[in-house]
C-alpha cells in the first residue's frame, strides 16, 4: 500500500479525491490536511471533516494555511459556491480537527518512513511551500509529490493561470524548485478526466448517503462548469492524482522543466513548461488519461462504500 497524505481544499473534485483515497486498497491515507483555495479555510476544513465522517473514514484532519504565502487571497464560489461544497445540505460536522501542527504531521512521517510517504497536493501549494521551507532535508526523503495544477496549453483562471497556481503562485514556484520528485496533473490532462450527466445521476442512486450526497454535489459542478465554460461534463482534477497511484498505466506523461510566473502581468500565475526540452527536466507531466479506465477505477471503488 502507498502511505498517502492529502493536502486539499474541498471543494468538490477534492471530495471526489477523498473518498477515492479513502477506500482504495492500493492506498493508505495517513492523514488530510485542509488549505485556504476554493474557500476560506474554515469551510475547506470543515468540509474535509464533514467528508471524512459521513463515509465512516478514521482519518485524521488537520487545518493548515489561512492565506497565500504573499499574494491577497482569491476564493471559487463562481465553481464551488460560498461554503465551498454547494449542491447537497451536508450537516455540521462532530468530527473535530487534530491540534498538532500540520508541517510537524508530515515531517514526522517523512522522517520515520523515508521514501515512503506521496504528498498529494490537489490545492494551492502554500502548506506544502512552508513544508519545503521549513524541512529543506526532508524533501528528498518524500518519495513523491503529485499536484493537480497548471495547464500547459490553457489556464481555467485566467487565459493562462489555472485556480491552484493563481491562488499562490509564489508557494508554487517554491514547490517547483525544491527538489521534489514531482509529477503534475494540468488541466490539459483533467479536461479529459470527466464525468458526464448520467454517470453523475448513476452515483445518485448509489445506496451509501456520502455516495449519493457526492452525485448531488457533482451536480451541482456540473452545472457551474457548463454556465462559466460551456462544457459538458465536469472534469475530476483532484481524482486524477489518486487514480494514478491506483493504476498509473491509465495516464501517458512527459517529463519537462516547468517554473511558474510570478511577475507576468498576463501571465501571472501560468506554468511555463518547456515544450522543447531545452532544459533538463524537473517535473513529470500527464497529457493522457483513458478516461472510460478512469471512471471504471472511481465507480469500482465507491461501490465499496456500500
Ligand atoms: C483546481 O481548482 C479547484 O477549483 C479544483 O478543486 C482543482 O483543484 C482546478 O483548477
Ligand atoms: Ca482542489
Amino acid at each position: 500500500k502507498k502511505k498517502v497524505i492529502l493536502d486539499c481544499d474541498p471543494g468538490h473534485d477534492d471530495a471526489v479525491a477523498i473518498l477515492l483515497a479513502g477506500i482504495a486498497e492500493e492506498i493508505e491515507l495517513l492523514g488530510i490536511i485542509a488549505v485556504a483555495g476554493n474557500s476560506y479555510l474554515k469551510n475547506t476544513a470543515r468540509n474535509a471533516l464533514v467528508l471524512t465522517e459521513m463515509a465512516k473514514l478514521d482519518i485524521p484532519v488537520f487545518a493548515g494555511s489561512d492565506k497565500p504565502l504573499l499574494r491577497d487571497q482569491i476564493v471559487a464560489p463562481n465553481i464551488h459556491g460560498e461554503s465551498g461544497l454547494e449542491g447537497a445540505n451536508l450537516p455540521e460536522p462532530t468530527k473535530k480537527l487534530e491540534n498538532k501542527n500540520y508541517l510537524e504531521f508530515i515531517a514526522e512521517n517523512v522522517y520515520s518512513n523515508p521514501n515512503e510517504i506521496t504528498l498529494v497536493a490537489v490545492g494551492p501549494l502554500t502548506n506544502i511551500a512552508k513544508f519545503a521551507l521549513n524541512y529543506p532535508d526532508l524533501v528528498p526523503l518524500v518519495k513523491e509529490l503529485v499536484i493537480m495544477g497548471g495547464g500547459i496549453k490553457f489556464g481555467n483562471t485566467t487565459p493562462r493561470a489555472e485556480f491552484n497556481i493563481y491562488a499562490d503562485p509564489e508557494a508554487a514556484q517554491i514547490v517547483f524548485n525544491a527538489g521534489f520528485n514531482l509529477t503534475v496533473f494540468p488541466l490539459d490532462v483533467t479536461h479529459q478526466a470527466k464525468i458526464y450527466m448520467d454517470e453523475i445521476k448513476e452515483m445518485q442512486k448509489f445506496e451509501s448517503e456520502i455516495v449519493s450526497k457526492m452525485g448531488m454535489l457533482l451536480e451541482f459542478f456540473h452545472q457551474t462548469y457548463f454556465d462559466i465554460f460551456k462544457i459538458e461534463g465536469a472534469p475530476l482534477h483532484d481524482p486524477c492524482t489518486i487514480a494514478y497511484l491506483i493504476k498509473p498505466e491509465i495516464f501517458e506523461f512527459e517529463e519537462y522543466y516547468a517554473q511558474v510566473e510570478t511577475k507576468g502581468e498576463l501571465t501571472y500565475g501560468e506554468t511555463v513548461v518547456d515544450y522543447w526540452h531545452f532544459k533538463e527536466p524537473n517535473s513529470r507531466w500527464a497529457l493522457k488519461v483513458d478516461r472510460e479506465e478512469f471512471i471504471k477505477i472511481l465507480f469500482d471503488n465507491l461501490k465499496k462504500y456500500n
